[in-house]
């Protein structure tokens, strides 16, 4: 049975006259960067999370780090996150010459354990990014009111969890910023890469709007030192078409999130806790074994595919010794990294594909 990790040809298949149109358009109008298509993703990206503002960028990591210049983020500060992520969220705090302090996870979400966050706090903090790992938020009333209490601003790095809710609210429009990316392989993703940037605060949007075009205020006017971080309107096209498709697509995650928590409920593996006041988009259906190396191979036997998220976390990274951390500093992250794997997970996994992925763990 051929099983893809993330079905990307079927959901093109799905929209394709959609898709196809939409993106003709562009190369005939010639407007391929900024212009209609952008401008109505961004409304219909603030419109689906609630964030007064939405800003399509060039990438998730952008999106991050365009945060952090427009909070002014750099050399000599402090930035509180998790080590169990992917590299990007700590990669641009160290791009601009700050410097990551790593707070362990939870044990059951995977996510930054805020009770551990004051401890980490010191008169260099500048900020809080909180990851929403494998498509479920981060306790975000928890580390809003820690936040509040040491006046910092919160980035949440929503890149897997566009889509989820936290208290009925839209992961991306939890916190001071969120971000959010459109790599292929998200559960919004564009054909390329692709991000946005939230937040409800005017100042910040400005600024960010000028950072991501070169600091530019007017035509050739520089306020700022920024970047090139725009997003192009092939993407937007792109998406404009998958984020009206994209409510029926979460449910289809969740169901079959769902699915194989229940299918699993009696294999040795831990499944994934959604927490009571979230939703999950299921970025990645990531399972903990105690004997990876032997439950990839079993898998691996009848061709199904499965992905480490993520192998090493980062402060035991070679790029980050600078940091000094050691093995021992994050007793959960550590553990969890050596016993987590990630199973096929897209809408377009079919029911006896899961059943077959399922019976192959079990046997
Ligand atoms: C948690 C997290 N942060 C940041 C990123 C970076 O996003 P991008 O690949 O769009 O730069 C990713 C994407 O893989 C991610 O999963």
């Amino acid at each position: 049975m051929k099983i893809n990790f993330i079905d990307l040809k079927a959901q093109y298949r799905e929209y394709q006259s959609e898709i196809d149109s939409e993106v003709l358009e562009v190369f005939s109008s010639a407007q391929f960067i900024g212009g209609d298509k952008l401008n109505k993703l961004e409304n219909s990206l603030a419109t689906y999370t609630g964030a007064k503002y939405a800003i399509g960028c060039s990438s998730g990591t952008d999106a991050l780090l365009l945060s952090l210049m427009a909070l002014d983020i750099g050399e000599g500060d402090e930035v509180i996150t998790t080590p169990f992520t992917f590299i990007a969220t700590a990669e641009v705090i160290a791009f601009l010459g700050a410097k990551s302090v790593f707070v362990d996870i939870e044990e059951d979400s995977y996510n930054i354990d805020p009770t551990k966050i004051e401890d980490a706090i010191t008169d260099r903090t500048k900020a809080i990014i909180p990851v929403s790992l494998y498509g479920q938020c981060a306790d975000m009333d928890a580390i809003n009111e820690i936040a509040k209490k040491h006046s910092l601003p919160v980035i949440e790095d929503a890149c897997q969890s566009f889509g989820a809710t936290y208290n009925g609210k839209k992961s991306c429009n939890l916190s001071t910023i969120g971000c959010t990316s459109f790599f292929p392989s998200k559960p919004l993703g564009a054909y390329g890469d692709g991000g946005a940037i939230f937040t409800n605060d005017e100042e910040l949007a400005t600024k960010i709007r000028m950072l991501l075009n070169h600091g530019q205020n007017e035509r050739y006017k520089h306020k700022y030192i920024g970047i090139n971080g725009r997003l192009d309107a092939v993407q937007a096209a792109v998406l404009n078409v998958k984020l009206k498709h994209f409510d029926k697509e979460v449910k289809a995650r969740d169901e079959i999130g769902s699915r194989y928590n229940d299918l699993l409920e009696d294999a040795d593996v831990i499944t994934p806790k959604i927490c009571e006041n979230n939703t999950s988009v299921f970025a990645q259906y990531s399972m903990r074994v105690k004997d990876r190396e032997a439950m990839v191979a079993k898998l691996s036997e009848k061709e199904i595919p499965t992905a480490v998220h993520y192998p090493v976390p980062l402060h035991l990274q070679e790029a980050f010794a600078p940091l000094g951390y050691k093995e021992g500093d994050f007793p959960i992250s550590e553990e969890v990294a050596t016993q987590i794997m990630s199973l096929p997970m897209s809408p377009y996994l079919t029911e006896a594909q899961q059943d077959f992925i399922v019976q192959t763990i079990k046997g």
